[in-house]
């Protein structure tokens, strides 16, 4: 990958003035940022087709794959003066250049939700990588309050505990390696149910997503109750047989032993617990777009939720 930046001096109003490149070899333009005059960004994204046929492009530019001409051909224009620059340069701009756009607009929101071992959690953080957004999974913070408790020996249906530990989640401080185990999981979908407790982490999350230049979020509810203006919510599933089997795979692959029925009866039992509560109960926003992933694997849910938001993203630069 090279990253080329050129000034292109000129005093056309509609063409920019200074761009940055990412190419990825010399006939392929990645990501494009352009600055113009009046202060305004634009930016193209290239990528693959879903069926993997031909590039496509996203963005108020047009791109081109004739070739990237070297340094010593653009400056030989006296109009334009290029030089390389670092990725690390590179990816500066773009964070800024989104930041901007973004906050020129508003703040980019995208809700996943979904039940537990659909996929959810590495789409979110595929997405989040990719649009350079802030990441949140929010069922940290419920497995937070459940740690709290286990850590005290309190008992789950101790409501004013949950709400004190709710209180004090740490969105900036907290440890997945220490959160991720499964009677944690079990722990948090008990302490989930109050809704005092919900209240408290929801307004948290709330703020987390309002932060520039937006964020991924994933949960339950994230469609439906914490981000209800999400600019894009999608619903990611697969049947309960699917997702027990890739818990047993992953248990299995760390050198673990577990027993197939007994993961999916759990499995069962954590969807009726959350798709049963009164308070936020799991189920698809209206208008979620749903990806179910049960023959899907996540190089493929990744582009069709990248082509859901990529049209959103251009519906909305035409807009
Ligand atoms: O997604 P994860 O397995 O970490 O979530 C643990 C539990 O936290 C879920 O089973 C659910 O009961 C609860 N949760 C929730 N709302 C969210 C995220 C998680 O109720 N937004």
């Amino acid at each position: 990958m090279r990253y080329v930046f050129v000034h292109w001096k000129h005093d056309i109003p509609e063409e920019p003035s200074h761009l940055w490149y990412e190419v990825a070899d010399d006939n392929f333009q990645n990501r494009t940022i352009e600055f113009y005059a009046d202060g305004s960004v634009g930016f193209a994204i290239r990528g693959p087709a879903l069926d993997g046929s031909e590039d496509i492009e996203v963005g108020g530019t047009g791109n081109s794959t004739e070739g990237f001409p070297d340094l010593a051909e653009i400056n030989s224009d006296s109009q334009f003066e290029a030089s390389e620059v670092t990725a690390v340069d590179f990816e500066r701009q773009w964070r800024e250049a989104l930041a901007s756009r973004f906050r020129m607009t508003h703040v980019f929101t995208i809700a996943i939700d979904g039940p537990a071992g659909a996929g959810k959690g590495t789409l979110a953080r595929r997405l989040a990588d990719h649009y350079r957004l802030n990441l949140l999974d929010t069922g940290l913070t419920y497995r937070a309050v459940a740690y709290a408790l286990l850590q005290h020996a309190l008992p789950l249906d101790n409501v004013s505990a949950a709400e004190t530990a709710a209180r004090q989640v740490d969105l900036a401080k907290l440890d997945r390696a220490m959160l991720s185990a499964h009677a944690v999981g079990e722990a948090a979908s008990k302490v989930a149910v109050y809704p005092t407790v919900r209240r408290i982490l929801v307004e948290k999350q709330r703020d987390f997503a309002k932060t520039p230049p937006g964020a991924v979020l994933d949960g339950r509810d994230i469609g439906t109750v914490v981000c209800p203006d999400a600019d894009i919510k999608l619903y990611v599933t697969a049947s309960a047989e699917v997702r027990a089997q890739r818990r047993l795979a992953e248990i299995e692959s760390i050198g673990g032993s577990a027993n197939f029925s007994e993961i999916l009866a759990d499995i069962v039992r954590r969807d009726e617990r959350d798709m049963g509560r009164a308070d936020s109960p799991l189920k698809p926003a209206t208008d979620a777009h749903l990806l179910d992933t049960s023959e899907m694997a996540i190089e493929a849910a990744f582009l069709a939720a990248k082509t859901i938001i990529d049209d959103a993203l251009a519906k909305r630069d035409k807009a």
